[in-house]
């Protein structure tokens, strides 16, 4: 039996891959449905990106919800530095026709865990937290439905890509990520301390390319877009490919490695706002809250999204 999940995304070219990667693995996931947020372009785009991806991949009769338009309390950061314009710069989509659903995100989020059956969904997060944040506050009951929460975000090790100390997407919203590694669920985190072992490389990218189809075609053209930014600012051989990750960890957890430890978000200092404070060491008695991944098999990974993207 496929394993239902829920993403919650801010399309963006990584996290495009993350969708398609999940599209094209019907066998073991079952896409309930996307819910998108503000984060790295504003909501109408972040929305009409999913709805143009869920095209792409030949699926329209995916359900994509519009979920919050910007964070919890603070006001929203874009990242238009990183993904152009319209976040998807590069792939080249027509402007897509499937509607989106009229429910709001949230909303749909909890109604749907309330009809689930305790410990079966799987809430997959690629972007700000905000709409799961929301969501557990408006209906905590909703919690025992969740099977687990897998993220994309946080980084220790590496420290951050937006701020010194924050990553992103745990930056753009830290209430809600405090709210996510709180909830008392599990929760797995695939921070920078992994995707900056999963570097893209030319060699692959030409392989997308040569899947010769409207998927390769759109892919190549965002990934090239999207890795000038990090090529120029980690000086590194290729760019990280974050989010897909998470939808990875589900289909091949073998290809990770990492181990159950505190996590705990700042959401007080400026100076640090929305970082992922680790104790990797064991060196408080926090209780161990997040199962923190550190190391991946970036080989298998890229294998991996090659083999799927090849399907659609
Ligand atoms: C995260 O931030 C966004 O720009 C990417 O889509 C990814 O989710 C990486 O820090
Ligand atoms: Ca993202």
């Amino acid at each position: 039996m496929s394993r239902p999940i829920i993403i919650d995304t801010d399309p963006g070219q990584d996290d495009a891959i993350g969708i398609l990667l999940a599209l094209a693995s019907p066998e073991e996931l079952d896409l309930l449905g996307i819910v998108a947020v503000a984060g790295n372009v504003p909501l109408d785009l972040t929305e009409r990106n999913a709805r143009a991806l869920c095209e792409l991949a030949g699926k329209p009769e995916t359900k994509v919800f519009q979920g919050c338009s910007r964070p919890l309390v603070r006001p929203l950061v874009t990242a238009e530095h990183v993904h152009g314009k319209t976040g998807l710069d590069g792939s080249n989509l027509p402007e897509p026709t499937m509607q989106l659903q009229p429910q709001h995100g949230v909303d749909w989020i909890i109604e749907t865990l309330l009809e689930a059956d305790d410990d079966s969904v799987t809430l997959c997060l690629f972007a700000p937290q905000t709409n799961i944040g929301m969501a557990f506050s408006k209906a905590p009951e909703v919690l025992p439905k969740v099977k687990e929460i897998v993220f994309m975000g946080g980084g220790f090790f590496e420290g951050g890509n937006i701020t010194p100390a924050a990553e992103f997407n745990v930056y753009v919203d830290p209430h809600a990520a405090h709210r996510v590694v709180h909830c008392g669920r599990p929760v797995t985190m695939l921070s920078l301390d992994v995707t900056h072992q999963a570097l893209m490389q030319r060699n692959w990218l030409n392989q997308i390319k040569e899947l010769n189809s409207p998927v390769g075609d759109a892919a190549y053209g965002m990934l090239s877009f999207y890795e000038r930014h990090d090529l120029e600012k980690y000086g590194n051989s290729g760019g990280p490919l974050h989010d897909p990750t998470v939808i990875a960890y589900l289909l091949r957890p073998d290809l990770f490695e990492g181990k159950k430890a505190n996590v705990d978000i700042e959401i007080q200092s400026e100076l640090t706002m929305g970082m992922t404070v680790v104790d990797w060491w064991g060196v408080t008695d926090r209780p161990a809250n997040v199962n923190v991944l550190r190391n991946i098999d970036a080989d298998g990974f890229f294998q991996l999204i090659l083999e799927r993207l090849a399907r659609l």
